[in-house]
């Protein structure tokens, strides 16, 4: 029996203009308005989170970010902070998505940082960690998680951890099709799970939510959501239509 509470996520990457978002997201709104039992979280661009604030604030839907930078202000040309980020009504900001990873540069160093600009302006990260398909198949699938992880955490303690969350999106299954078996998914959780505890002891690892992400869709969250160790999901091409998403939030 799992007793960590649920936290269905929507990444909605770059996509919708806020118009297009606020729609989405009122329905959204709507839908889950009874939903209790699990967190939920959109996050849209950052040219929509004001307007998406202004209707989700007063329902279950919480908001978050794609990205931040890890100083809080400064002469950097195209960057959003932290403080900037939590001023307009984010509670998560999801870090180092593989996208980031292989299209923008960042590296375990820079996720990093951006982590621990996230704890110390009290924004939850959703940290994203992955294996691509070469690395999977040259059986490095954990190695690669260690050294993410170890090295995204790296410099911070345990009490600056409680409100983390982690995100395990195998590369080859974004935006494929393609999702990891419930069982794959399960073992790589577990071993995640077990990286935490190491690095940071058993309270911890018992407690911290594990998102699994990669081509989840309404007919396969269930599945999922009875492992073990899965603990919700970060979802992207499906949380961006109100009605496919709120059947995955609505999962059981
Ligand atoms: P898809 O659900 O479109 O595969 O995307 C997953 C993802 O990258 C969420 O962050």
């Amino acid at each position: 029996m799992k007793n960590r509470r649920p936290l269905i996520a929507g990444n909605w990457k770059m996509y919708k203009t806020p118009n297009e978002s606020v729609e989405t997201a009122r329905q959204l709104d709507q839908q889950v308005r009874s939903v209790a039992d699990v967190d939920i979280m959109i996050a849209p661009t950052f040219t929509a989170l004001t307007a998406v604030w202004e209707v989700v604030q007063n329902g279950p839907v919480t908001l978050g970010a794609q990205n931040l930078y890890w100083e809080a202000e400064g002469a950097y040309t195209g960057e959003i902070s932290a403080p900037m980020l939590k001023s307009v009504g984010c509670e998560y900001c999801i870090i180092g998505h593989s996208e980031r990873r292989q299209y923008f540069g960042e590296t375990d160093q820079t996720v990093n940082k951006k982590i621990q600009a996230a704890i110390k302006t009290k924004l939850k990260p959703v940290f994203c960690v992955g294996e691509t398909d070469k690395e999977r198949e040259a059986e490095q699938t954990f190695s690669v998680l260690d050294k993410q992880v170890k090295k995204g955490l790296e410099g911070l303690v345990l009490d600056q951890l409680n409100t983390l969350v982690i995100a395990y999106e195998p590369v080859w299954a974004i935006g494929t099709g393609k999702t990891a078996t419930d069982d794959q998914a399960q073992e790589v959780h577990q071993f995640i799970r077990s990286l935490v505890e190491k690095n940071f002891g058993n309270a911890l690892s018992d407690s911290i939510r594990i998102l699994y992400g990669g081509s989840v869709k309404p007919d396969n969250i269930a599945a999922l959501m009875k492992m073990p160790d899965i603990d919700g999901a970060l979802v992207g091409g499906a949380s961006l239509d109100a009605e496919s998403f709120s059947q995955i939030v609505k999962f059981k």
